[in-house]
């Protein structure tokens, strides 16, 4: 099995590169990203890093091969593409700019990995999430069983962990549904969370439980504030349960953003919703029933989404 991740010179494409290799299933992982010149000097920066997390693998006993690259022609054949390809917004750059410079990006990545890997599966972590699955999506040409984008397990993970510490039980415990954008609009469901399948209810207040879901939906702006930076080891270990579920063929049940065309009530757009997700990609997606006021935030969370692809077609046709 050979899978390409690009953006792999940067934080979260190394780590979902890492976290593959550390599970030692696939044959290589290629670490695909640009050079970077300073002065007179060229940096190339997935060669490092992908040399870096080989040395380890003698400690970590992995035998998965990780192979930096500025090529794709090295990326030819992949099972699994990651793209984590973008620049994080900057001081006196708009949210349109951040918009048009990603998709360019996020388009021309993907036009250069399906050359090389027809049969390819898309997986797109680069944001605004949503909007950069849409691009993949349109770019590719590929049917939508095999784009989708990685925001759901990561956000899920942060409402699981923080559930966690609040009941003073392991993570591993508790299971939990989140759908919508990715974004503060993001819908985590309660009523679809439980701890070894005691509803999550019935052992936290209302107040805490309401606070718990707030803080999950600010959850990366709560790692901005600390960091200075957005996460990458959540997203990445996130990515790669990504990568693996399809590869290993386990018929997992995820959050992915997913191009829904009819499902609750959407079409045309990449939203987060439970999928079954195996060999091939996208086997189902899963449409649970929703109280109306469930189904009351889940729309609010597709017109956010909705108008940042407005805000993307303008920019577009401005552009041409
Ligand atoms: P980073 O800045 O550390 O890494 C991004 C990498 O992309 C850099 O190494 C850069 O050289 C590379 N890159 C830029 N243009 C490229 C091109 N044309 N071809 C190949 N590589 C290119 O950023 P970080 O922290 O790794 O984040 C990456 C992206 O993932 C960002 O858009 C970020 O907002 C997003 N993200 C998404 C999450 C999610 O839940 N979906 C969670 C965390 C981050
Ligand atoms: C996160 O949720 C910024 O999307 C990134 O950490």
């Amino acid at each position: 099995m050979k899978i390409t991740v690009v953006g792999a010179g940067g934080n979260v494409g190394a780590t979902v590169a890492l976290s593959i290799a550390q599970r030692d299933y696939a044959k290589e992982v290629v670490m695909v990203d640009i050079e970077r010149k300073e002065g007179d000097k060229v940096f190339y920066p997935s060669k490092g890093r992908a040399l870096d997390q080989w040395e380890s693998s003698p400690v970590h006993g992995f035998d998965t091969r990780l192979r930096g690259a500025v090529d794709y022609a090295e990326t030819a054949g992949s099972d699994v593409c990651v793209i984590t390809a973008g620049v994080p917004r900057r001081p006196g750059m708009s949210r349109d700019d951040l918009l048009g410079i990603n998709a360019g990006i996020v388009k021309s990545v993907t036009e250069e990995l399906v050359k090389h890997s027809p049969n390819t599966i898309l997986v797109i972590v680069s944001n605004p999430l949503d909007v950069m699955s849409y691009v993949a999506y349109a770019a590719s040409g590929f049917d939508s069983s095999r784009v989708m984008g990685m925001a759901g397990i990561l956000d899920t993970a942060r409402y699981r962990a923080f559930l966690a510490d609040e009941l003073d039980i392991s993570p591993k415990d508790i299971q939990a549904l989140l759908m919508g954008g990715h974004g503060d609009t993001m819908v985590p469901l309660p009523r679809y969370t439980t701890v070894s399948g005691i509803p999550v209810t019935q052992l936290i207040d209302e107040q805490k439980l309401d606070a718990i879901v707030e803080r999950t939906k600010k959850g990366g702006g709560e790692i901005v504030g600390l960091m200075g930076t957005s996460a990458w080891y959540a997203p990445g270990a996130a990515a790669a349960q990504m990568v693996e579920a399809i590869l290993l063929d386990q018929n997992r049940i995820f959050p992915c953003a997913a191009r829904l065309s009819g499902q609750y009530g959407i079409d045309d757009l990449f939203l987060g919703v439970p999928v079954k997700l195996g060999k091939g990609g996208i086997k189902e997606i899963i449409e649970v029933d929703l109280n109306e006021k469930e189904m009351d935030l889940l729309k609010d969370s597709a017109k956010a989404v909705r108008q940042t692809m407005d805000e993307f077609h303008e920019l577009m046709n401005k552009q041409s």
